[in-house]
């Protein structure tokens, strides 16, 4: 694993945004898996800007999210589609039809769960998947558990993870309580993993991650058996490192 720490949020999305464009750069065709929260806002204004500067296209690239909330509104602010849209999308070249997240409001989500499965093999898995960290360490909605599941899936959201996404939503109440998730098999089996957590909230369950017993408890964990991880720290997130 590679580890790199940052004094500067703007070089931190900068070294995210270039490990990207890279990848893009190397392989136009390349499949991205891509996240949403907090944590990738700055690498993707970065990448949103060197594509504006004619660094890359991204017409050849096929990208896959993490997951989605089940029962938001696609046109919902909160969902993930308009995320993508406002902070990635919009502003560049992709095709609308290679940018694929899953859609919670399919009237059978087990189905389309499959069919996300389907595509991401049909695509032939994934060139890099793009990951923050929940506090309980989940990645992606793979929440703590007895045992993880390797495809996409629908997920009942931990309490943690709806109050911590409830800063995004008028009140906790509208916080959906499920979400389809790509599974931690299909993150596991991207090419290079890029995981990226900022702030002092976060440096417990960094350490845990990244230094603590391989468990199910911690589905970052896991990531400790990747051959090709990279992790882009802050210097706050980074201090319980030993
Ligand atoms: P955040 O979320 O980037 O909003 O902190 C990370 C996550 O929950 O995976």
């Amino acid at each position: 694993m590679n580890v790199w720490v940052y004094d500067s949020d703007d070089k931190l999305n900068e070294a995210g945004a270039g490990i990207i464009s890279g990848i893009v750069q190397t392989n136009p065709r390349a499949v991205l898996g891509l996240a949403t929260g907090g944590t990738p806002v700055g690498i993707y204004k970065q990448l949103v800007g060197d594509f504006e500067r004619g660094m890359f296209s991204f017409r050849g690239v096929t990208t896959f999210n993490l997951d989605e909330y089940v029962g938001l509104p696609e046109n919902h602010p909160e969902s993930y589609r308009a995320y993508m849209n406002e902070h990635l999308f919009r502003h560049i070249d992709l095709p609308s039809g290679q940018a694929h997240i899953p859609d919670g409001n399919a009237p059978d989500l087990e189905a389309e769960c499959r069919r996300y499965d389907e595509r991401i093999e049909d695509a032939g898995q994934l060139d890099l998947q793009l990951l923050g960290l929940g506090h309980n360490g989940h990645i992606g909605f793979n929440e703590p558990a007895h045992a993880l599941i390797k495809g996409t899936h629908v997920v009942d959201l931990a309490e943690e993870t709806r109050k911590a996404n409830a800063r995004f939503f008028p009140s906790l109440d509208e916080v959906p309580r499920q979400a389809l998730t790509m599974g931690v098999g299909t993150i596991l089996k991207s090419k290079t993993i890029l995981l990226v957590v900022k702030g002092a909230d976060k440096a417990d369950i960094v350490r845990r991650a990244l230094q603590g017993p391989i468990t199910t408890d911690c589905p970052a964990s896991l990531l400790q058996t990747h051959p090709h991880l990279v992790v882009l720290l802050d210097r706050a997130a980074a201090e319980k490192l030993s």
